[in-house]
């Protein structure tokens, strides 16, 4: 998807279509006033017969406007003016642009993203305009034989404003809202690839294509290294499996040798069986998307490298499949991890912790300004925050604060859990160092104080998006989170 932006007065745009938007009460917005007296009244003519009222929702599609350039003017109900918030404006601009498709015109003008949003400003309304068109048009039909519909689809839109003083800051939003969808959009396609396809060598060798295509810095480890870096955790939970593991190593370097690095960290599990402690059947095919982790650290350092920010970031990513077999894990085994502290492996489904645990002690090693994992870690997390909130916890509170405010301005939300002491006692074990689960109660707090046994070194926190990275049902598909919130706290960082 094209995004461009423009100022200029709305009437005189030429092209397929131009957008505007009318409040309740057949309020008029800004460009709309201005259609309506170019057109000599003719809005108002229409909007009086009751035609639209401007209710949330609502949509009118008008052809051959007098006075007016635009082959056809779309209006986009908007609600009410006092509650133009957040989601109000995202339901408009959605509605636009399935108007748009339904229609089916290749070009738009939108004069929607200038609307002025309750405690947002116009850099946020560019950039999610950007996001949703992005969203609005993607399609994974890869594995499909011949794609589904062959409608036209939208391919530019224009993002236009009035005011011309407002281009500079708004191109700046729309980059960033393109290098977010761009991340998004690989993150999304290797999440809905089946488990099949994308193994994890697969991941590994889009990583590279990627590093290539946007010139980060990459080694991908096999077997034999990683069995030499002594991540036995790791390769525990790889070992169950006929594919082999890799560990991938991601640099961009936008910044001084001497600044220390950013590290993200994924979970890239391409599937989990929940391994001799099996899963069962219903929805098992979900487990595609454990390795959604990985997958947001490779998107969120695409997006890092196109947005060249002047920062250095790492991201490291564990990949396995966690499957059922005579060589896997069983309930029971102990295993040392690259830290030499030991685990007895109570519950072979607890098998994110085991390889990002590993991933965690190698970050130690780069010297980290911070490290941020990112995992599908526990279903415990679903329960507690649902599809909206992403879990956070951390062992640093400004650092905990800075992933809440890039949620909050992103629009991709996280939410953050306490790792107070009085939770840890629940890993103790009578065989090893500690177990890998500390029972029903508070799983997502006891996994990540799992994870806080190998980060006492550096200021970390940990995202569960097991709640946020896909959606199930009619709708089921990888949603490209949390890169949006990743990209803001990089940039944020970078400035
Ligand atoms: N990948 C799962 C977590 C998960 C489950 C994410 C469902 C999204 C939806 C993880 O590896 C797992 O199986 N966790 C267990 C941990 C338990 C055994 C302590 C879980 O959450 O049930
Ligand atoms: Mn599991
Ligand atoms: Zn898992």
């Amino acid at each position: 998807m094209e995004i461009s932006i423009k100022s200029g007065s709305p009437e005189k745009q030429r092209g397929a279509c131009v957008v505007v938007g009318i409040f309740d009460q057949r309020k008029l917005s800004l460009a709309a006033e201005q259609i309506d007296k170019a057109a000599k009244g003719y809005l108002t003519d229409i909007l009086r017969r009751g035609d639209m009222d401007g209710k949330q929702g609502a949509s009118l599609i008008l052809h051959n406007v007098p006075g007016i350039a635009s082959e056809r003017v779309l209006l986009i109900g908007l609600g009410k003016e006092r509650e133009f918030r957040d989601k109000p404006y995202f339901d408009a601009i959605r509605a636009a642009l399935k108007a748009l498709a339904d229609i089916g015109v290749g070009e738009a003008s939108l004069y929607l993203a200038e609307v002025p949003v309750k405690k947002r400003d116009l850099s946020w309304n560019i950039e999610q305009a950007a996001l949703l068109a992005n969203e609005a048009v993607y399609r994974f039909d890869q594995m499909k034989s011949k794609p589904e519909d062959n409608k036209k689809q939208l391919g530019k839109l224009t993002l236009a404003l009035q005011n011309r003083a407002d281009v500079a800051q708004a191109e700046a939003a729309a980059a960033r809202g393109q290098a977010i969808a761009g991340g998004v959009k690989m993150a999304k396609d290797l999440g809905n690839l089946p488990g099949n396809v994308c193994t994890p060598t697969y991941l590994a060798e889009q990583a590279k294509t990627m590093a290539k295509e946007f010139g980060l810095g990459i080694e991908v480890m096999e077997q034999a290294e990683i069995e030499k870096l002594g991540m036995g955790s790791f390769l525990s939970v790889a070992k169950g499996s006929d594919e082999p593991p890799r560990f991938i190593v991601l640099t961009h370097k936008g910044a001084d040798k001497k600044q220390k690095p950013v590290v993200l960290v994924g979970k890239g599990i391409t599937f989990d069986s929940g391994g001799i402690s099996l899963k069962p059947g219903a929805e098992m095919d979900e487990m595609k998307y454990d390795m959604c982790g990985a997958a947001a650290v490779l998107g969120a350092m695409r997006a890092a490298a196109e947005l060249k920010l002047p920062l250095n970031v790492t991201g490291l990513i564990a990949t396995c499949e966690n499957m059922p077999s005579g060589r896997a894990n069983k309930p029971g085994d102990v295993v040392t991890s690259m830290s030499g502290q030991t685990i007895e492996i109570l519950n072979t489904d607890a098998e994110g912790r085991l390889i990002l645990c590993d991933a965690l002690t190698y970050a130690e090693k780069l010297d980290p300004a911070c490290v941020v994992d990112i995992a599908t870690l526990t279903g415990a997390c679903v329960i507690a925050l649902g599809h909206v909130a992403t879990g956070l916890l951390s062992n640093h509170d400004t650092l905990a604060r800075e992933l809440l405010h890039a949620g909050e301005a992103a629009s991709d939300r996280c939410w953050q859990m306490p790792l107070w002491d009085e939770y840890q006692d629940l890993l103790k074990s009578n065989f090893a160092d500690m177990a890998n689960i500390g029972g029903r109660a508070g799983g997502t707090i006891t996994a990540a104080c799992f994870l806080s046994r190998f980060t006492e070194k550096y200021d970390w926190a940990h995202l569960d998006i097991a709640g946020t990275a896909w959606k199930s049902g009619k709708e089921k598909g990888g949603t490209g989170r949390p890169v949006g919130l990743l990209v803001h706290f990089l940039s944020k960082r970078a400035e």
